[in-house]
């Protein structure tokens, strides 16, 4: 099984699924990837009843993508970013520091805000990036298969948890997302909320020639995974279809998921 630390390359994955965001790349339509930012857009404008400015946010799993966090920054207070290859965290810190050889994420910026917040400034964009680079707190290592995953100390430290197809690739069964929901669920203060994006079907994907193994999940199996893992108001909303090339990805659709750890916990 190829290695996130080892084999995944940071450029092509970036090139291969987050091009320009008005038009598909090779493995991921531009419709599949509408349907989960606009999700994620309303998770933080209804559903999580956030204040401006106020919830501790971690992106678990992160590689070296920023966009899933645009529509996050205006509720944040602050960001923990985790993933566990050295060098998607590099990536991330080198736009955080507007390293020459960063990835360009304005585009994205631009896209998000115009699309979903209806907000045709040219100046929102920039600022929010400035935001989210000042919202970063630290970049630090996670791994599923820790008892911790983002080490010691870090119990009820967040308000939301963001994850971007990162269950898939990281754990080894419908199973083991069930036992990461738990571990995560123990970083949330009770009553907070977790958010997941996804694919459905799948069980694998190709970046540069390197194949790697995706967990099959559906609908049911994110639903139950999130109930077992003690969490309610579950919801979960799908889009089939749009699939990349066959050779590229074998997923059927993409679901987002919402839910909140109960007061009890
Ligand atoms: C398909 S990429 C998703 C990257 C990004 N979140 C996105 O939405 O495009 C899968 C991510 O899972 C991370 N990952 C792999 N093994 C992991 C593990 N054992 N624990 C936590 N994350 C892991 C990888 O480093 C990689 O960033």
């Amino acid at each position: 099984m190829s290695d996130y630390d080892r084999d995944f390359d940071v450029k092509s994955y970036m090139k291969l699924s987050y091009g320009d965001p008005h038009v598909s790349s090779v493995n991921f339509k531009k419709e599949l990837r509408d349907f989960v930012l606009e999700n994620v857009h309303e998770f933080y404008a209804e559903r999580a009843t956030l204040r401006s400015n106020s919830a501790r946010i971690l992106e678990f799993g992160g590689g070296p993508i920023i966009v899933y966090l645009i529509s996050a920054v205006p509720y944040a207070s602050s960001i923990v970013f985790s993933d566990y290859s050295s060098a998607s965290r590099e990536a991330i810190g080198k736009w955080i520091n507007d390293s020459p050889d960063a990835h360009d994420w304005h585009p994205y910026f631009d896209y998000v805000i115009k699309t979903f917040e209806n907000d045709e400034s040219a100046e929102t964009p920039l600022n929010r990036a400035k935001e989210m680079k000042s919202k970063i707190s630290s970049i630090i290592h996670c791994d599923v298969a820790m008892e911790n995953p983002i080490g010691k100390g870090c119990e009820k430290s967040f308000d939301v948890i963001s994850v971007s197809f990162c269950f898939e690739s990281a754990c080894k069964s419908v199973e083991d997302v069930k036992v990461t929901l738990k571990k995560l669920a123990t970083l949330l203060r009770p009553g907070g909320w977790i958010r997941i994006n996804g694919v459905l079907g799948g069980s694998y994907y190709m970046v540069n020639n390197k194949r790697f193994f995706n967990v099959t999940q559906t609908e049911d199996s994110v639903r139950n995974a999130l109930a077992k893992a003690g969490f309610a108001s579950i919801d979960v909303t799908t889009h089939v279809g749009d699939r990349p090339q066959a050779s590229n990805a074998d997923y059927i659709g993409m679901y987002h998921a919402s839910a909140q750890l109960t007061d009890k916990v």
